[in-house]
């Protein structure tokens, strides 16, 4: 059992705080948000992160889990200290570490005993040391200052915790080495490794890892753009190559660009930390480009279906999470679609399982955009339905009921989730992406 304290309680914080907790160590979490600490102190979960919720009320009820918004009192006598701040964007690209600075700058003459503390943000290479140097300045207890990016994905988040494919940790000191293995011992097995390297690798491996993955995105929304001009099926072509072991089959599913809270950032702060060196990330410069091009396809097939001109229509939009199971909407593709189409004079009828709250506060004022209680009352009448995330609910919704709903059988599926033959039958005109359109006007 140890006591830690995570500061900064988001998605990866408070995940990572629960999980802990369930472990059987003592949690504190502080966060500056008055508003989200005391609801978490009064048993809510302020995100939408399944099985969170039953872990998070287990471990505040057996008090092992607790919130404050006093750092102090959170880091008094904790020996693992993990920060779980926010690493925006800034204009230039370069990931911001105002967040990740403020909170090392106070933690020197906060720290008792010998902790170690970890950067869970995605922070750039050489953070780790420039931490270590903050908190060195008004230091007289012992400290080390270790790397542990973290890989979760949200809508998974708990799962990956417990059961995550690899635990990465960047460290010189064998002190601090022996406290992440024990800390990470419960969860750590053959095929789940804790994998020790240098702080600086660790750092680079967590935005390799999201780079690579939003270029495997970008390549196979480029391979579906192909297919759509050259009447070939994406969904053959990507089962064709991803029984190819070396490609695999995840991650091989065209859509409407790859967005979150986390691949638009870490790819950018990337390109940054290359030019840094003067080295220059080209491949990269490339994804950046053609996933902002990938966000406005969808928007660009209803103009094309629309003559160009949507002023006056009103468009049913699904998803506006910048995936399934989150309630998410950071840097999501269906806010582009908004933004595009309430620009163009349209009016949009939205809906979304669990993002709805988070999308009001954000366009809550714009008189164009109306958020409706569940999907069928977002179709109602609609001149045509745009798909923006494939939340399996919608999967399931019988297109002779979508029929009846619409103004017009139009489908623009950004994210696949219908059948183009299916479609055809029921009498849709039905555009996807990379695959053959059944029913050209
Ligand atoms: N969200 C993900 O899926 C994910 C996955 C892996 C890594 N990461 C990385 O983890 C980091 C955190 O991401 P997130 O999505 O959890 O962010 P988030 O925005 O959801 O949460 C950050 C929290 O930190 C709090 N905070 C800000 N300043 C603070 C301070 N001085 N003291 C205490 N709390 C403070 C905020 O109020 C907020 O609650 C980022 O670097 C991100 O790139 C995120």
């Amino acid at each position: 059992m140890k006591k830690i304290a995570v500061i900064g309680t988001g998605y990866v914080g408070l995940v990572t705080g629960t999980c802990f907790a369930e472990l059987g160590n003592e949690v504190t979490c502080v966060d500056v948000d008055k508003e989200k600490v005391e609801m978490m102190k009064n048993g809510q979960v302020p995100i939408y992160e399944p099985g969170l919720e039953e872990i998070f009320k287990r471990n505040l009820h057996a008090g092992r889990l607790s919130f404050t918004l006093d750092l102090a009192a959170a880091v008094d006598g904790a020996e693992v200290i993990f920060l779980a701040l926010p690493t925006p964007s800034a204009e230039d690209g370069s990931a911001n570490l105002q967040y990740v600075y403020d909170v090392a700058d106070q933690l020197g003459p906060l720290l008792k005993n010998y902790a170690v503390v970890i950067d869970k943000s995605t922070v750039p290479v050489g953070t780790a040391e420039e931490v270590a140097a903050r908190i060195a300045k008004s230091a007289t207890a012992a400290f080390d200052v270790v790397s542990n990016p973290e890989f979760l994905r949200e809508g998974f988040a708990v799962q990956d915790f417990m059961q995550p494919d690899r635990i990465v940790v960047g460290t010189e000191s064998t002190r601090a080495r022996e406290v992440m293995a024990e800390l990470y011992e419960p969860i750590v097995r053959d095929d789940h490794p804790l994998l020790f390297m240098s702080p600086r690798s660790a750092e680079l491996t967590k935005y390799a890892g999201n780079s690579f993955l939003a270029a495997k995105i970008t390549f196979m929304n480029q391979i579906a753009n192909l297919c759509e001009v050259l009447g070939a099926d994406v969904d053959d072509v990507r089962e064709g190559i991803g029984h190819d072991t070396r490609i695999g089959h995840r991650f091989l599913y065209p859509g409407i660009g790859y967005g979150g809270s986390c691949f638009p950032k870490d790819v950018l702060a990337l390109i940054h930390t290359a030019e840094q060196q003067d080295f220059d990330f080209g491949l990269l410069k490339t994804v950046v480009k053609n996933n902002f091009a990938q966000q406005q396809v969808l928007t660009a097939k209803v103009l094309g279906y629309f003559d160009g001109n949507v002023k006056g229509k009103t468009f049913a939009l699904w998803g506006l999470a910048f995936k399934p199971e989150t309630d998410d909407i950071r840097e999501a593709p269906a806010l582009a679609i908004i933004k595009a189409l309430t620009g163009a004079g349209a009016t949009i009828r939205a809906y979304d399982p669990e993002a709805m709250k988070n999308v009001q506060r954000r366009f809550g004022d714009n008189p164009s955009l109306i958020l409706t209680k569940d999907e069928f009352e977002a179709a109602d009448g609609a001149d045509a339905l745009l798909i923006a995330t494939e939340w399996r609910q919608f999967e399931s919704v019988a297109p002779d009921r979508l029929k009846s709903l619409l103004k017009y059988p139009v489908v623009f599926d950004g994210r696949n989730i219908f059948t183009p033959a299916t479609m055809q039958e029921a009498g849709f005109y039905y555009e996807s992406i990379g695959r053959p359109v059944k029913h050209p006007r």
